[in-house]
């Protein structure tokens, strides 16, 4: 027999998954604001592989980790780099939003439309006025705003491979964007260097602006709040650090395939594949909303 909804928000990994997504709707349906962590695990329903998986993960090679994931990596072997980068972008070029996508931009236009996100007294929620959910993404796929989140409440911690620039400099390159990439890497106009993802590489910090609409996207987050993490390990900092801004009150909800570095501290956890659960909570929040 499963376990009733509890009355506090402390759903913990043992409790059914039916009780999980009930809390987590009715969490939601409540929440002024919502900001939301995503990791790969958000894409694996597109069809992308995620980094850490043992068998398919894009890190499971040490050797791609350190010629493909680092700058240095792409200074000494820009070549053997682009192939590599290629076999990584192409699914992601192919890919289209999943179920999950969809249901996270319709929360939030769910929320928009019951008058969450309206804006309050205080110069921050004026700031952010309007909208009431922000997603800020570790994934460079650019699949959120496919989905239905505009761009601009989607903060892109960790760049995107829609975009391009030098090796040396980093002159911004154009790409084109309407078929896959070209078998060689092509080189800057402006100064003769290959091309590289604009994406976030290891030991590179991440693009300033970003990072600080990232943190206050969640140190804005005040009590009856949601900070929703899907789909992270949680293991690359300073991305995985972000849950642990927000404030007291704010409910903070997991959903992963599998219980992750964050599972402990949430209060409510909800186990399966996000293009499942999310419309499952979807559906619940719309059903919450309508009864208000
Ligand atoms: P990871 O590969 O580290 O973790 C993926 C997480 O998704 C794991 O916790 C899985 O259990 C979970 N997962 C897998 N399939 C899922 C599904 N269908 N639904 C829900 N959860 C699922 O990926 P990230 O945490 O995104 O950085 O990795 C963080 C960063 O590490 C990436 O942005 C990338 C990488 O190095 C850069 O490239 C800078």
């Amino acid at each position: 027999m499963s376990k009733a909804v509890p009355a506090a928000a402390t759903v913990p990994a043992d409790y059914s998954l039916d009780v999980a997504i009930e809390a987590a709707a009715r969490a939601i349906a409540a929440a002024p604001r919502l900001t939301a962590l995503t990791g790969a695990g958000m894409s694996a329903e597109s069809g992308i592989n995620t980094f850490r998986d043992p068998e398919v993960g894009v890190w499971r090679n040490w050797l791609a980790l350190a010629l493909f994931g680092t700058p240095n990596g792409w200074r000494w072997t820009p070549g053997w780099a682009w192939s590599n980068y290629r076999r990584f972008h192409d699914p992601i070029f192919a890919a289209e939003p999943n179920d999950g996508h969809r249901a996270l931009a319709a929360i939030g236009e769910a929320m928009q439309s019951s008058g969450a996100g309206t804006p309050t007294t205080t110069a921050s929620a004026t700031a952010t006025s309007g909208y009431p959910l922000r997603v800020v993404t570790q994934n460079v796929d650019y699949l959120h705003q496919c989905g239905g989140v505009p761009d601009a409440f989607v903060h892109e911690v960790h760049g995107s491979v829609f975009r391009h620039r030098c090796i040396a400099k980093g002159h911004p390159m154009e790409i084109p964007q309407d078929a896959p990439l070209p078998a060689s890497a092509p080189k800057c106009p402006q100064c003769g260097s290959r091309a590289r993802p604009d994406a976030v590489l290891f030991t590179e910090s991440l693009p300033g602006a970003t990072w600080e609409s990232a943190e206050r996207a969640m140190r804005d987050l005040g009590p009856k709040d949601c900070c929703l993490v899907i789909g992270t390990s949680g293991s690359v900092y300073p991305a995985a650090s972000l849950p642990g801004m927000c404030g007291r009150g704010v409910v903070k909800i997991e959903i992963n395939a599998d219980e992750s570095g964050y599972t402990g501290g949430m209060d409510i956890f909800v186990k399966g594949p996000s293009a499942q659960c999310l419309p499952r909570i979807l559906a619940r929040v719309l059903e919450l909303k309508a009864e208000e």
